[in-house]
């Protein structure tokens, strides 16, 4: 059993040689090998558009920046998209936007998951990360197809919430949309920035619990990277980003230790902040990776931070699924089970 002491030894051993954590990191790779295999997972990402009614203090996209030229891809774009990466043998893709939660733009959602299954014969398994929600909207949405939902906390923290986002935009929402999202049958994925202004280590530490806590199914997180213009992007760095990358890999391993069989993405952000980031968190212990499927056209149009890389990453050297399976974590099924009412004699039925 993994403590908080020990995530917190991990975390706090000097930074500076990624080789000094390569114990660490065999060891997750290891454990994932074992619950969930060796291969790496993919997902096609499409960004359908930069449109935000957000304004979080560190994203490019927010929609206080006016220097983003703002873009809607077309249905067509993303039901190209979508049937590019069913036929090269992706079995999932994730539907990414800035947040918007008009009539219009519910309904453009359950169409476009309506068409995406219908046109790969339901094959295609749809992962949605398009921020908070109603609970209909969230029922609509799954009842068209979707079934995996991406809903960052970016910090478990309230008081560390509090200090990057504007002051109408509620942590206590998030979580329950997180509740709401679970109950509505998703299996659910969050996470957080690594290495935030104001952040300190024993943040990261009660973020791994956090997701031990809330029991998810999957996670994404990756280096905080200052975007230019916003207003997070000017208060102090805690961490040089050489240490955001060496930390985002530790809390990869130590959360594979902690939850061995949940899905943990390699993130761009890591890719960001290195030529061979995501393979570093694949070797760390990820076991799914997004490349970008968004059109290159408006791929420039997404620029959640600086640097945010626009060609994707190579992936020689893993065993990449590309045989249009789902990929869904083990952990979910397992957690579906657990929750099966007891049998009156007391025995699991
Ligand atoms: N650095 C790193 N990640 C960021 N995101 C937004 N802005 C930044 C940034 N400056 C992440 C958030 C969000 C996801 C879509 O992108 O965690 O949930
Ligand atoms: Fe919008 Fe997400 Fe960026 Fe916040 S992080 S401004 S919700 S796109």
């Amino acid at each position: 059993m993994i403590t908080r002491k020990d995530l917190i030894e991990n975390l706090k051993a000097p930074l500076g040689e990624l080789e000094a954590d390569r114990e660490l990191f065999a060891a997750a790779a290891a454990q994932r090998d074992r619950m969930v295999g060796s291969r790496v997972h993919v997902r096609g990402l499409i960004e359908l558009s930069n449109r935000c009614r957000k304004n979080c203090l560190y994203c490019g996209i927010r929609s206080g920046n006016p220097a983003v030229e703002r873009y809607e891809l077309t249905d067509e774009q993303v039901l190209a998209a979508a049937e590019r990466a069913w036929r090269a043998g992706y079995g999932s893709v994730v539907l990414q936007a800035g947040e918007r939660t008009d009539g219009a733009f519910v309904d453009r959602v359950e169409r476009l998951v309506k068409r995406i299954k219908e046109r790969s014969n339901g094959g295609m398994g749809i992962t949605l990360s398009l921020g908070e929600q109603a609970r209909a909207t969230y029922r609509r949405w799954f009842e068209a197809g979707a079934h995996r939902y991406l809903l960052r906390i970016e910090a478990s923290s309230p008081e560390l919430y509090a200090r990057i986002h504007p002051a109408d935009h509620s942590y206590r929402e998030r979580m329950d949309c997180l509740r709401v999202l679970r109950d509505e049958g998703y299996q659910v994925g969050t996470g957080v920035m690594i290495g935030l202004p104001f952040q300190r280590v024993e943040d990261l530490v009660d973020d791994l619990l956090f997701f031990r806590e809330l029991d998810i199914d999957m996670c994404g997180m990756g280096p905080y990277i200052e975007a230019p213009g916003t207003p997070l992007a000017t208060s102090p760095e805690a961490f040089s980003r050489a240490e955001r990358l060496q930390l985002s890999l530790r809390m990869i391993a130590l959360l594979r230790l902690l939850m061995p069989d949940i899905n943990i993405a390699a993130t761009t952000a890591l890719h960001a902040l290195h030529p061979q980031g995501r393979e570093l968190g694949i070797a760390a212990g990820a076991n799914v990776m997004m490349p970008n499927l968004t059109p290159a056209a408006v791929r420039e149009g997404y620029r959640l931070y600086d640097n945010k890389p626009l060609a994707d990453t190579d992936l020689r050297g893993f065993e990449v699924v590309f045989d249009r399976a789902w990929g869904d974590a083990p952990h979910f099924a397992a957690r579906r089970k657990a929750s099966e009412p007891l049998a009156e004699d007391g025995s699991e039925k």
